[in-house]
């Protein structure tokens, strides 16, 4: 027992000066990408597994006929990055291999498809590991129900808390296991000043903060903290706590959710609660996300790779929905507001509107290509 105790207490050490060192160099950080002053903007799209490569063709389809124009004046470059699979990430046991990382970073912004995260093991997720390497601390998930009022932006800190050491826990056979959980004083001012300048651009009044401090006193207890620290930069937005599993009820309740606005909160309870929204917006299928930090940025559906649908022969019925969101958001954040405008109204139009393509993930539905050749004829009419 003596040797595991002080190979915990060595691991403790380590990660701890590592954290120390991430948040040293967060307050020093000061590098940031203006992509309006880019002469090219390079678009790196990562397929990922299962349906990923059939939802991700689509939105390059959808893609390249939107930026026709910017494409062929070399102004967006769209580069296939391959390699992000489950089986090259395992034959190199890394979640993101060297060459694929470096690809990565040659770009200026990232679509990727969902990939396979494994339970257990000590394989990193690819998404977790790229959120890291690229430092995209905020994961920006709009959930929108016109119909009940509902209109929310959740602020998932996306790079710190349950995440950040995730694979990394300590575990003495038989006995017990720890996971660690660690919150940053940059790490949640960066998230935090990322809400509330959203919500002060965007007309909103009121970001709500969401965590379990009461029991997660340290961690949680800072982040509230922190976030009432900036919030006091911007007094005409009120700032409000929560409690996760209250806030997890108030999402489903008719009477009070329509009151929020921005939600603020860390990376698990985030990743959570997110999904619960999406469900109610149509389901994870539905919902889009970007992950920004200041100098990369990385767009992404919210569901998983959905493996069963490839084993079952079932891949061409895929919904691309949430990838052409994300698509939609990458195009508002590099600065293609006009063309973000009219995507968004075309997937409206298609998947609520004028349903003429039902996908059901089935042969009784549409296919993920008429989904997508419906929607190209849809942005030429608007
Ligand atoms: C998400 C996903 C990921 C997460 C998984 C696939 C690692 O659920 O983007 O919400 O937990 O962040
Ligand atoms: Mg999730």
């Amino acid at each position: 027992m003596e040797k595991y105790i002080n190979e915990a207490v060595a691991q403790f050490k380590s990660i701890l000066e590592e954290q120390i060192a991430r948040q040293r160099r967060m307050e020093k950080d000061t590098a940031y990408t203006d992509y309006k002053k880019l002469d090219k903007i390079i678009i790196g799209v990562c397929g990922g597994d299962g349906i990923g490569p059939i939802i991700s063709a689509e939105s390059v389809r959808v893609l390249e006929f939107i930026l026709k124009k910017e494409i062929a004046e070399g102004k967006v470059e769209i580069r296939t990055i391959e390699g992000l699979t489950i089986e090259n990430r395992i034959a190199h046991n890394k979640a993101i291999p060297d060459d694929v990382l470096a690809e990565i970073k040659a770009c200026n912004v990232i679509l990727k498809a969902p990939t396979t995260t494994l339970k257990g093991g000590t394989l990193e997720s690819a998404n977790v590991a790229m959120r890291r390497e690229l430092d995209l601390y905020a994961n920006v998930r709009p959930v929108s129900v016109p119909e009940d009022n509902i209109d929310w932006t959740f602020f998932r800190e996306n790079t710190e808390g349950e995440y950040v050491l995730g694979s990394r826990g300590v575990e003495i056979p038989d006995t017990l296991a720890f996971d660690f959980k660690v919150t940053t004083n940059e790490g949640t001012k960066r998230i935090a000043r990322a809400a509330f300048e959203y919500a002060k651009n965007n007309g909103k009044t009121n970001v709500a903060i969401v965590t379990k401090a009461n029991i997660m006193k340290k961690t949680d207890g800072k982040f509230s903290e922190i976030c009432h620290e900036v919030a006091k930069d911007y007094p005409e937005i009120t700032a409000e706590d929560w409690y996760i599993d209250i806030m997890t009820a108030n999402l489903v309740n008719p009477r009070i959710r329509s009151n929020f606005q921005v939600i603020v909160l860390p990376n698990l309870y985030g990743d959570i609660i997110t999904d619960e929204a999406a469900q109610l917006q149509g389901g994870v299928g539905t919902a889009g996300s970007a992950n920004l930090g200041d100098v990369y940025s990385m767009f992404e559906a919210i569901h998983g790779s959905a493996p069963r649908m490839i084993e079952e022969g079932r891949g061409m019925y895929a919904n691309p929905t949430s990838m052409l969101k994300a698509s939609e958001m990458m195009l508002r954040h590099i600065g293609f507001t006009e063309y973000a405008d009219k995507l968004d109204k075309a997937i409206t139009i298609c998947t609520e509107k004028d349903v003429k393509y039902k996908i059901t993930g089935r042969s009784d539905g549409a296919t993920c290509s008429q989904l997508g050749d419906y929607i190209m004829e849809t942005i030429e009419k608007l």
